[in-house]
């Protein structure tokens, strides 16, 4: 299986991922993930990656692609891929790597928010810096550490509300349009991810193993 994990920020694309590597011998590629790797080693390329991320803008397209092609063939495993492809380039030249690498995207999987909920998701957000564990906190009584592993937790910089904001109408100009790439192909599905994380994975299982 390679997987795309489609949706707007804070659809629950990392949230879904850790329970797909879960239950399936998968391998997680989150761009995102990436790139906060790159911009916290401090070299001169992260220096540049955090002016553009941190602001919620687009990492242009053929940078990021070869940052891909070396993680992908990198691994034989099935790969979850959270995160990309963003624009309609990108989709394209994924297209040609898999072909090149002779490999097939099995799955497109679309997870649905309604825009009302995903400040308030981003806003509510913390991230474990040990176990790298997703939490939705209660922001009036967020927890002191990570209630896994006792790691630090951290806010992503770009989890501000006007930087979601900005990131949600960069994904409706930019990354939407990759549906009408992929809505024909006999791989795309649609799910609500306006629903518990564990109803949301239920549905995704029913698609993978159909
Ligand atoms: P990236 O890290 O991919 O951010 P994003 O797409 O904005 O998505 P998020 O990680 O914010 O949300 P998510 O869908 O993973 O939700 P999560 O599971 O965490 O990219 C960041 C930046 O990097 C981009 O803005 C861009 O600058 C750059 N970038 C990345 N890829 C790029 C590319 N291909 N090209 C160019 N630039 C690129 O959940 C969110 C919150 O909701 C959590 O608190 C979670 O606990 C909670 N939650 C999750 N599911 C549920 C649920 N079902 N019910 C209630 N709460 C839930
Ligand atoms: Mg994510």
């Amino acid at each position: 299986m390679n997987i795309i994990l489609m949706g707007c920020p804070g659809a629950g694309k990392g949230t879904q991922s850790a329970k797909l590597l879960q239950a399936y011998p998968l391998h997680h590629i989150s761009t995102g993930d990436v790139l906060r790797a790159e911009m916290a080693s401090d070299s001169e390329l992260g220096k540049q990656l955090g002016e553009i991320v941190n602001k919620g803008n687009l990492v242009p397209d053929e940078l990021m692609v070869q940052m891909l092609e070396k993680i992908v063939k990198a691994t034989d495993k099935g790969i979850i891929f959270d995160g990309f492809p963003r624009t309609v380039a990108q989709a394209e030249a994924l297209d040609a790597m898999m072909q090149r690498l002779q490999r097939a995207i099995t799955h497109v999987i679309m997870i649905d928010l309604p825009a009302e909920e995903v400040v308030k998701r981003i806003c509510s957000r913390k991230q474990c810096k040990k176990c790298k564990a997703i939490l939705g906190v209660d922001l009036n009584n967020p927890p002191a550490v990570c209630p896994s592993c006792g790691g630090e937790l951290y806010t992503r910089p770009d989890d501000t509300p006007e930087r979601a904001t900005h990131r949600l109408e960069v994904y409706r100009q930019s990354t939407l349009p990759v549906k009408n790439h992929y809505q024909n192909s006999g791989k795309y599905v649609e799910i609500n991810g306006n629903q518990t994380p564990e109803k949301v994975f239920e549905d995704i299982k029913k698609i993978l193993e159909k």
